[in-house]
């Protein structure tokens, strides 16, 4: 087996549709050598569907972050298909539709209590839920979108999205000692479901795609899954709690 993760077996979530940002990680991964076991929220059937356009069968668990029932038993399911995990991908965001679009004033707690405990506190439960199966060397790897700006429509989403930050930094300090490294991939934006679920999400297309030195392709997911990828190979052996950005350079300009 060759490629830049020969060998190596990771756990993506996140697939539902062909243009979901987990779905080109997860066929790269492949191409690059890697085995691939899925993880499927809700609509498993669908999930099934897609996977099979992946260029290898992959399988696929059923994984509600939410409950506590799946990430009890998500470890002995993975087993079922590889003996451990050098990887996990989390890939993973929603909010209720009142946390979204402008009326961040009125947001009631229990819409923003679902959004952070889906796209926030997510990541510690995922990874750990994985680690009986990690090792020295292993890695987890999230996406964000830049939180350090309060952006326009982003709203509670963005306070998710900077909480996820912190919690990967936190990750990054507990997990150190044993070996494993935690990093975000910060992505510019990009048409998939959960982006098209934002109301006045045109108004980031507009900006990258006007403001991006290097330029912006709003439906290239390859990028972000490339550099996904690359801090899960063994070429960042000594980075964690780092955030990359994959934003066509968005991130480095002022107006
Ligand atoms: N699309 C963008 O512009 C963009 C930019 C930066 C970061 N991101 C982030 O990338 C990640 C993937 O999103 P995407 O853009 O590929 O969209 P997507 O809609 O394809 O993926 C979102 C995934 O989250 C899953 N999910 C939602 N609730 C869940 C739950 N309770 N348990 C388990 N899974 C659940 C959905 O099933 C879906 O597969 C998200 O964290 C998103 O915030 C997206």
């Amino acid at each position: 087996m060759s490629g830049l993760l020969a060998g190596k077996r990771l756990l993506v979530t996140g697939v539902i549709t062909d243009q979901s940002i987990a779905f080109s990680v997860a066929k790269i991964a492949q191409e690059q050598g890697a085995t691939v076991v899925l993880t499927g929220f809700g609509r498993l059937s669908l999930v099934e569907r897609i996977a099979k356009r992946l260029p290898q069968p992959a399988p696929v668990i059923e994984l509600d972050v939410t409950s506590t029932e799946h990430l009890e038993a998500l470890a002995d399911k993975v087993r079922e298909h590889v003996d451990g995990l050098d990887g996990v991908v989390h890939s993973i965001g929603f909010a209720p539709a009142s946390c979204l679009g402008g009326g961040f004033l009125d947001t009631p707690w229990e819409d923003v209590a679902t959004a952070v405990h889906v796209s926030t506190y997510s990541l510690k439960s995922l990874t750990v839920a994985c680690l009986p199966l990690m090792a020295p060397g292993s890695g987890v790897v999230g996406l964000t979108f830049d939180a350090t700006k309060a952006w326009p429509v982003y709203d509670w989403m963005g306070v998710a999205k900077a909480g996820l930050e912190s919690t990967s930094r936190y990750l990054a300090r507990y997990l150190g000692p044993k070996g494993i490294r935690v990093n975000l991939v910060a992505a510019g934006p990009l048409r998939t479901m959960a982006a098209k679920s934002i109301p006045g999400f045109e108004k980031f297309e507009d900006a990258w795609t006007e403001r991006a030195p290097l330029g912006w392709n709003l439906t290239d997911q390859e990028p972000a899954a490339r550099a996904c990828l690359a801090l899960l190979s063994d070429w960042f052996p000594a980075t964690t709690g780092e955030i990359v950005h994959v934003d066509g350079g968005f991130h480095a300009l002022g107006v």
